[in-house]
C-alpha cells in the first residue's frame, strides 16, 4: 500500500528548512505558471477548447455540484487505491490521458519522453497519442516498468491503421484507446485567430514519419520534403468509425479495445452489444464540441449502461478532490489531462510527477479524512448533487 499523504509531511517538514515546493500543489497557480512557461501560442492550443467554450469550463465547474458526506469512527489509517485493469494492477486509479501536444509542451521538446518518464517515476500509467515528437516504441520504453496504453488516432488509410496498432502490440502497450470523436477538428477559436494548427506545421508527427506504411505513400523522405509529407498526413487521418469497425480492430490486434468519447448511455450499451473492451467517457475536454454537458454528470449513466466493463473517465479533472468524485460515481480509472501537460511545462518529467503526486497526495487524504479506506467504500458512499 502506498501511503500518497505522506507527500504533506515532505512538504512541511522541508519548510522548516526555509525550502518551498518546486512547484505548485494547486491548479490556479498551476495553470497561471505554465501559461507563462509555455507562451501565447502553446497557451491557446492547451488551454482552448472549441467555441466559447462552455463545455470545457463547465467539465470542470460541474464537480462543485457533486459532494461527499464524511463518515466517521471508521480505521482510515491505511487506505488501498489500488485498481485491477486490462490485466494490471496499479496502485492507484489515476491515469495520464492522451495529450497530442505533450511533445511540444517541455522545454526540450521531447515531452512525450518526459510523459512516459512521469509514468515510469509515479507508476501511474501513460496513455500516449498517436501525435507524438518521439515514435511510439521510443516512449514506451520510457515507461519503464509502468504499463502504458496507445491511443490511437485512426488513419483513413487501412494499412497505416493497421500498422500503427501493431507497432503499438509489438512495443507492449497493454491497451488500444480508440478515439471516437477527433476525425475532425473541433471549431477553436483560439487557434483559428492565432492561425496556427500544429501538425500542420510538421509538429508532433512522428508515429507516421517513423511508419513504414506511411512512408511507402510518400515520394520522398519527410526529412527531405516534410511539406509533401505533412499533406499526405493531413489528407489521410480522420477514418470516421461506425459499430462495425469494432470487429475490424478486432481482428488487427488482441490488444482490449477501448472506446473514448463515449457520453450517451445508449452508445456505452452499444459498446458492450459490439464487443468493446472498456468505455472511455470523455468529450476530449471541450476541445471538440461545444454546447455539450458536463462529462462528470453523464458519468453514472454511462457507467449503469456499461454493465461489467471497466469504464475510464476524463474531462475536468483539476484535483485529488475531483478524482475521488469521478470513482464514487462510478469510474474505474480518472485520466488527468491538462493539469500534467502544464506539470511538463514548468519542468519536464519531474513537473508531470509532482502534479500527479501532488494529485494522488490529496485523493489519499481526501479518503483518509472522509472515512473511505478503500475505492468500494467511496463508491459505496457515493456522491450527491447539492444543486438540486
Ligand atoms: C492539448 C491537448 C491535446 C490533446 N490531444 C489528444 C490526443 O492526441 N488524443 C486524444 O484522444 N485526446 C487528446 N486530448 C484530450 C485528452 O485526452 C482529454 O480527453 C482531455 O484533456 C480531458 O480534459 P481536461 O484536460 O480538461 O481534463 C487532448 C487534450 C488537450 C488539452
Amino acid at each position: 500500500m502506498t501511503y500518497f499523504g505522506a507527500m504533506q509531511n515532505a512538504i512541511y517538514n522541508a519548510g522548516l528548512k526555509g525550502i518551498l515546493p518546486d512547484y505548485p500543489v494547486d491548479f490556479a497557480t498551476l495553470e497561471k505558471r505554465a501559461h507563462e512557461a509555455l507562451g501565447p501560442m502553446m497557451t491557446n492550443y492547451v488551454a482552448g477548447g472549441c467555441g466559447d467554450e462552455h463545455t470545457q469550463d463547465t467539465n470542470a465547474s460541474a464537480f462543485h455540484h457533486w459532494g461527499m458526506i464524511p463518515r466517521m469512527m471508521v480505521d482510515c489509517a491505511e487506505r488501498d487505491l489500488s485498481i485491477e485493469i486490462f490485466g494490471d494492477t496499479f496502485h492507484s486509479p489515476l491515469f495520464m490521458a492522451p495529450i497530442g501536444l505533450n511533445g511540444e509542451a517541455s522545454r526540450d521538446r521531447h515531452g512525450d519522453m518526459a510523459a512516459a518518464k512521469a509514468s515510469a517515476m509515479t507508476g501511474v500509467p501513460f496513455c500516449a497519442s498517436t501525435l507524438s515528437n518521439d515514435p511510439l516504441e521510443d516512449v514506451k520504453t520510457a515507461c519503464g516498468d509502468t504499463p502504458a496504453w496507445f491511443q490511437l488516432y485512426t488513419s483513413r488509410n487501412k494499412d497505416v491503421a493497421t500498422s500503427m496498432i501493431q507497432r503499438a502490440e509489438k512495443a507492449g502497450y497493454k491497451a488500444l484507446v480508440v478515439t471516437l470523436d477527433t476525425w475532425v477538428t473541433g471549431w477553436r477559436p483560439r487557434d483559428l485567430n492565432a492561425s496556427n494548427f500544429p501538425q500542420l506545421r510538421g509538429k508532433v508527427l512522428q508515429n507516421y514519419f517513423t511508419d513504414p506504411e506511411f512512408l511507402k505513400l510518400l515520394p520522398k523522405p519527410p526529412e527531405e520534403d516534410p511539406e509533401t509529407a505533412i499533406m499526405i498526413w493531413a489528407a489521410t487521418f480522420g477514418q470516421v468509425l461506425t459499430w462495425e469497425d469494432i470487429a475490424w480492430f478486432k481482428s488487427v490486434t488482441d490488444l482490449p479495445i477501448v472506446l473514448k468519447g463515449i457520453c450517451h448511455p445508449d452508445d456505452a450499451k452499444k459498446a458492450v452489444d459490439h464487443g468493446a473492451d472498456a468505455i472511455y467517457c470523455s468529450n476530449h475536454g471541450g476541445r471538440q464540441a461545444n454546447g455539450g454537458i458536463a462529462t462528470i454528470d453523464l458519468l453514472p449513466d454511462v457507467v449503469a449502461a456499461a454493465g461489467d466493463l471497466p469504464v475510464l473517465f476524463d474531462s475536468g479533472i483539476r484535483s485529488g478532490t475531483d478524482a475521488i468524485k469521478a470513482i464514487a460515481l462510478g469510474a474505474t480509472a480518472v485520466g488527468v489531462g491538462r493539469p500534467y501537460t502544464y506539470g511538463l511545462a514548468l519542468g519536464g518529467a519531474e513537473g508531470a510527477a509532482f502534479v500527479l503526486n501532488s494529485i494522488l497526495a490529496e485523493a489519499d487524504l481526501l479518503m483518509a479524512v472522509n472515512g473511505y479506506p478503500t475505492l468500494a467504500d467511496v463508491r459505496a458512499a457515493g456522491a450527491q448533487r447539492t444543486d438540486r
